[in-house]
Formats: structure tokens, C-alpha cells, sequence
């Protein structure tokens, strides 16, 4: 029978070592390469992790080929129709359902950890009017860790879990802050009965001189944005959560870390540029140019919120996000011009040569923008929305890597190209 190593051979030397192979659940098997500097004395170079896995993990999993997505093994398409974002957020946590009682007093316990320090409200005040939301959602998420202390020990797993709870329960009120802030309009209190998208669109948009009642369509969209966001592996984010979490920093100093990665357009600033991108087309007329631009290796331009590291199909989140858009757009009665473009654009370009031959597909940040203008949400809120959807992806994931039998902080190597040991020389010799 073939042992179920792979053998690695120096071919300077003619020195073998055996590799071990792990096979997980699903998905490709691993070569265990933890050995393999002490035995062979060299590290393995893979910049981008293009082939690494960097942990072991049971929340997730993504088939990139087929365009598969489970969380905890439930797939996506049977969460967005059949769950909630606090059901996801549950099964994300804890690692399964939740029974109608433990559903009941797990959505209590959220609704009432939605209030935020009166002390952290000030921090607001200290930003410039116009500071990106994203800039507030660094500073203030970390900042939690000055204001609940008694939530800190990460050794203790109570400690943990009312970490876990205050993050989602705090993170939308944080949010719809930032954006009044912007604004110069009053901050009003989260309402602990209403759902926890209704909360945030009621934070968002209402007005203490007047009521204000959430549409419940547009509550339900928002649910399954938020639902389609909560997890996805090992991206950039997540990684940064966990490598900051390696070193024992407190949950949101952590995740603050990881709202830092997701700001980038190459991340979750994508469906921000996605509108961008859209707005400089202006015409269908122009799409055309633009695919050219995309597929022009001497201009910088790509085609944003197309391709993805892990999806080489249709990201499944995209096709439900596309079906949610058409649905508010009607309710709303909008005729969004943007979305007409965004709909020609991806028919042309999975119809081109260039994009069908690197696997490029529509991900889940291509339908985002459009439907969360539509919601009312300004541009530059998209990515706080995929912050809120992530916190508990980011948090569960740093639960996993903090309780694992053996910890070990996240310390990669390097190849060094740099100049060779060399003596210096004093300034007036130069
Ligand atoms: N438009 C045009 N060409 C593209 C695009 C695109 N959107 N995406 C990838 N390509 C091309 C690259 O130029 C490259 O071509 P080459 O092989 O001739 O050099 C090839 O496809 C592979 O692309 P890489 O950048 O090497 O792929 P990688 O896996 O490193 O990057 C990424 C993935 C960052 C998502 C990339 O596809 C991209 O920049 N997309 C646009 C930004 C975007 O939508 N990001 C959101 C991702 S989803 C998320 O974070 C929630």
C-alpha cells in the first residue's frame, strides 16, 4: 500500500526526506512541512500563500472550482433563503444550530450588549468630519479593548465568549455612529426589539423628531448581506485576526487588525470601487473600452469586483447577492442606471476570451454596492457593512486558533535577496 507521504529529493545532494500528507473533511490534502527546515535545512517560499495552508480549521469551507461555500457544512444558498444573521452567527460561535431555546436567549443576549459605553461615544468627536468610516471602525473597535476589560483574559473561555457577544452586539451601533458622525446628525440608541439588521437600518436612518419604520424587505436584504459576509476562510482579513492573535493581543485589538486588511480595494474596499468603476463607465456604450482597459497587461485598470483567489466559477455569493439586488430594486421602485451597466458588464465579459480563460467571475462584491444604494447606504459605508457581517467570521476564527492544543505564534520566514555582511565605514570616509 502507498504510504501516505510525499518524497522530497535534493537533487544537489541526492538527500530524500519524507513529507507526511494530512487529508482534512474536504478539499485537498496538505504536505506536513513543519519538520522539513529542521531536517533539510530550508524553509518553503510561497509569498501570497498561493499554496499554504496555514491552519487547520472545521468553520469553513470553499470549493473555488466548483463554487461551493459551507459554513460549519450548511451551504450558503440554504442559509441566505432559510436562516438569519444571528442563527449564522450562532452555528459560526458555537458549531451548531441552535435549538429554539438556545436561539431565544442567545438573540436576547445580543440585543442587550448593543449599547455602547457612554465613554466610547467621545472618541467619536476626536475624528475629522470627513474621516473615511473605515478609519473610525479601526480606531473604535480597538478601543473596545480600553472599555471592557473584564472581558479581556483570552485563557478564560466565558471571558471569550461575552468578547464574542459584545463584538456583535456593539459593531452595528459603532457603524450607523460613524456614519451619523459624518453626517453631523444625532447618535440614536440601539432598540432591543427590533432584529439585529432592523436595529442597524433604524440606527442608520431614523430620526428622533420623527418615527421611522423599516421596510421589512429591505430588512431581510440587509440580513443576507450580512449572512454572505460572515465567513469565508482564510482570507486577508482573517489572517491578519489570527496572526495578530498569535501573539495573545486581546479579541479587538485583534479584529481591529483585521478591519484594517479588509479595507483595501484589493479586499472588502473592492465593492466601493465596484460603484466607482461603474459611475466612470456612465454608458454601456462604454463597457467595451473598458474590458479592453481590464485586459491591457500595460494599464493598471482591472475590472473590480471580478476574480478571486479561492473562486475559479461563479462566486455563489454573488449569484444570490445578484437575485436579493433584482428583489429591493422592485420593492423600492428604483431604476438604478448602475445596475444596468454592472448586468451588460458581466454578460461581456463572461462571454470574452480573456476572462473565461483565467477563470474571472463576478465575486461577491460585484451586486453589493448596487443593492446597498439602493437600501439608501452611502458609498463609502460598503465596507462597514462587510465589517459587521465579518466580526463573528473574525471572532470565531480567533476562538478556533486561541484553544487549539498547541499554540504557536504566527511567525513566517523569508528568503533574503538583501546585500551581503559588510563593515561601516564612518560618515567623513564615504
Ligand atoms: N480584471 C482584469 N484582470 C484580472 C482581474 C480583474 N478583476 N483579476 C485578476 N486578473 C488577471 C490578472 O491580471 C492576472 O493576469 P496574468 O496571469 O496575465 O498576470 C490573473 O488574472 C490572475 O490574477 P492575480 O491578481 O494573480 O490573482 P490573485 O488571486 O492574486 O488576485 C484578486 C485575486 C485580488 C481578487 C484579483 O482578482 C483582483 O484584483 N480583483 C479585483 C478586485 C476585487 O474584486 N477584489 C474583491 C475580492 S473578493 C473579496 O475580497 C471579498
Amino acid at each position: 500500500m502507498a504510504k501516505d507521504t510525499v518524497t522530497i529529493t535534493d537533487n544537489s545532494n541526492g538527500k530524500s526526506v519524507e513529507v507526511p500528507i494530512i487529508r482534512g473533511t474536504h478539499g485537498p490534502p496538505v504536505m506536513d512541512v513543519r519538520a522539513l527546515y529542521k531536517e533539510t535545512g530550508m524553509f518553503t517560499y510561497d509569498p501570497g500563500f498561493l499554496s499554504t495552508a496555514s491552519c487547520q480549521s472545521k468553520i469553513t469551507y470553499i470549493d473555488g472550482e466548483k463554487g461551493i461555500l459551507l459554513y460549519r457544512g450548511y451551504p450558503i444558498e440554504q442559509l441566505a433563503a432559510q436562516s438569519s444573521f444571528l442563527e449564522v452567527c450562532y452555528l459560526l460561535w458555537y458549531g451548531s444550530l441552535p435549538t429554539k431555546d438556545e436561539f431565544e436567549e442567545f438573540s436576547s443576549m445580543i440585543s442587550h450588549h448593543t449599547m455602547v459605553h457612554e465613554g466610547l461615544r467621545d472618541f467619536f468627536n476626536g475624528f475629522r468630519r470627513d474621516a473615511h468610516p473605515m478609519a473610525v471602525m479601526v480606531g473604535v473597535v480597538g478601543a473596545l479593548s480600553a472599555f471592557y476589560h473584564d472581558s479581556l483574559d483570552i485563557h478564560d473561555a466565558r471571558s471569550r465568549e461575552i468578547s464574542a457577544h459584545r463584538l456583535i452586539a456593539k459593531i452595528p451601533t459603532i457603524a450607523a455612529w460613524a456614519f451619523r458622525y459624518s453626517r453631523g446628525v444625532p447618535f440614536p440608541y440601539p432598540q432591543n426589539n427590533l432584529g439585529y439588521a432592523e436595529n442597524f437600518l433604524h440606527m442608520m436612518f431614523s430620526y428622533p423628531s420623527e418615527e421611522y419604520n423599516v421596510n421589512p424587505v429591505i430588512a431581510k436584504a440587509m440580513d443576507v448581506i450580512f449572512i454572505l459576509h460572515a465567513e469565508h476562510e482564510q482570507n486577508a482579513s482573517t489572517s491578519t485576526v489570527r496572526l495578530a492573535g498569535s501573539s495573545q493581543a486581546n479579541p479587538f485589538a485583534s479584529v481591529s487588525a483585521g478591519i484594517g486588511a479588509l479595507w483595501g480595494p484589493a479586499h472588502g474596499g473592492a465593492n466601493e470601487a465596484v460603484i466607482k468603476m461603474l459611475k466612470l463607465i456612465e454608458d454601456p456604450k462604454n463597457i467595451n473600452k473598458f474590458v479592453d482597459k481590464a485586459k491591457d497587461r500595460n494599464d493598471p485598470f482591472r475590472l473590480m469586483g471580478f476574480g478571486h483567489r479561492v473562486y475559479k466559477n461563479y462566486d455563489p455569493r454573488a449569484k444570490i447577492i445578484r437575485q436579493s439586488c433584482l428583489e429591493v430594486l422592485k420593492e423600492l421602485k428604483v431604476n438604478d442606471p448602475l445596475f444596468e451597466i454592472a448586468m451588460k458588464l458581466e454578460e461581456i465579459a463572461l462571454k470574452d476570451e480573456y476572462f473565461i480563460k483565467k477563470k474571472l467571475y463576478p465575486n461577491v462584491d460585484f451586486y453589493s454596492g448596487i443593492i446597498q444604494r439602493a437600501i439608501g447606504i452611502p458609498t463609502s459605508m460598503f465596507t462597514v457593512i462587510f465589517t459587521i457581517g465579518r466580526a463573528i467570521g473574525w471572532i470565531s476564527q480567533w476562538q478556533e486558533m486561541i484553544t487549539e492544543k498547541v499554540q504557536k505564534i504566527g511567525r513566517p520566514r523569508q528568503l533574503y535577496v538583501g546585500a551581503k555582511t559588510r563593515d561601516y565605514v564612518p560618515v567623513n570616509e564615504r
